[in-house]
């Protein structure tokens, strides 16, 4: 990232050298004038991930928050909030054991044909310490690659599968699933590994759990490849962690980022506010791999 730039209506503060950034000093539920929308939509692009500190939101204000990321994606496997139904509320209890909700490295809904541009997440209730969300740039993960490497993955197709996910959601106690997400779930959809970014044209390398080969290779020869790009996509040097507070909005580019939720608050209370953005299809990049 290079420096930051400087922001009308809000300060930031970055998460660390590779992505996010804290936004304090905008209020969310007052009026958001064009200049500050143009404001947000910048630090966005530059930073990949923003945290709204100190944001008292209702589901409305939310929703018309949400609104200036773009329309919802939809989600078919998550039951959602009555009358909400872009919403769902994610609640680890004290004394709940099992899986974290999104306690993996993962992409939300790649196997959309149309993979969501953002997650929202906002936080109601957060434990004193621990249940940090790490992040992880995909654009350093594809630039930091050798050039051999990437002339190697540069052109391969992923197929993604939302199987896998569902099925991970369907044990956890924390969210109800929808019972046909069985189904939805199983569709396959092929994204480019190598996408171009639909906003910035920037490449980045699009592994996740949710791509289950790579077209044209087995799931056996698929395996190693993708396990290598999964290590050098999540290294230490492309990630922040993000404390929340309660009150703490998060929305981060779901397409060009991991993110991780940390289970590590066993005997307190978390709760969280999800929702999605609608994306678009992901063209693929035209690479000069060697460059
Ligand atoms: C998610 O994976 O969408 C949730 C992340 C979190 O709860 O920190």
């Amino acid at each position: 990232m290079e420096t930051s730039p400087k922001f009308r209506g809000f300060q930031v503060v970055p998460l660390s050298g590779s992505l996010g950034a804290e936004i304090i000093g905008a209020d969310l539920s007052a009026e958001i004038t064009p200049e500050l929308a143009r404001d947000i939509a910048a630090a966005f692009r530059h930073f990949h991930i923003l945290c709204f500190r100190d944001q008292a939101l209702d589901l409305d204000t939310y929703r018309k928050v949400a609104r200036l990321f773009g329309p919802f994606s939809g989600n078919p496997i998550h039951v959602a909030l009555p009358g909400y139904p872009e919403f769902v509320r994610v609640v680890k209890e004290p004394q709940q054991d099992g899986p974290t909700f999104g306690g993996n490295w993962h992409t939300d809904l790649s196997w959309f044909e149309a993979p969501p541009k953002a997650t929202m997440l906002y936080a109601e209730e957060v434990p004193p310490y621990g249940g940090d969300t790490m992040f992880a740039n995909l654009h350093l993960a594809w630039e930091r690659l050798s050039p051999t490497l990437r002339g190697m993955v540069a052109g391969l197709t992923g197929v993604h599968s939302g199987y896998g996910a569902y099925g991970v959601n369907a044990a956890l106690k924390s969210v109800k699933v929808v019972d046909e997400g069985w189904e939805v779930s199983r569709a396959e959809v092929e994204h480019p590994l190598v996408p171009r970014h639909p906003e910035t044209g920037r490449e980045f390398l699009f592994v996740n759990p949710n791509v289950v080969r790579i077209k044209g290779m087995t799931e056996a020869e698929s395996r190693p490849l993708l396990d290598m790009l999964m290590q050098a996509a999540t290294r230490m040097d492309t990630t922040c962690r993000l404390a929340w507070r309660a009150g703490s909005l998060a929305v981060w580019d779901n397409r060009c980022l991991l993110h991780h939720a940390i289970g590590d608050y066993p005997n307190f209370r978390r709760v969280m506010v999800r929702t999605t953005i609608a994306g678009d299809r992901l063209p693929a990049a035209k690479i000069n791999a060697a460059a």
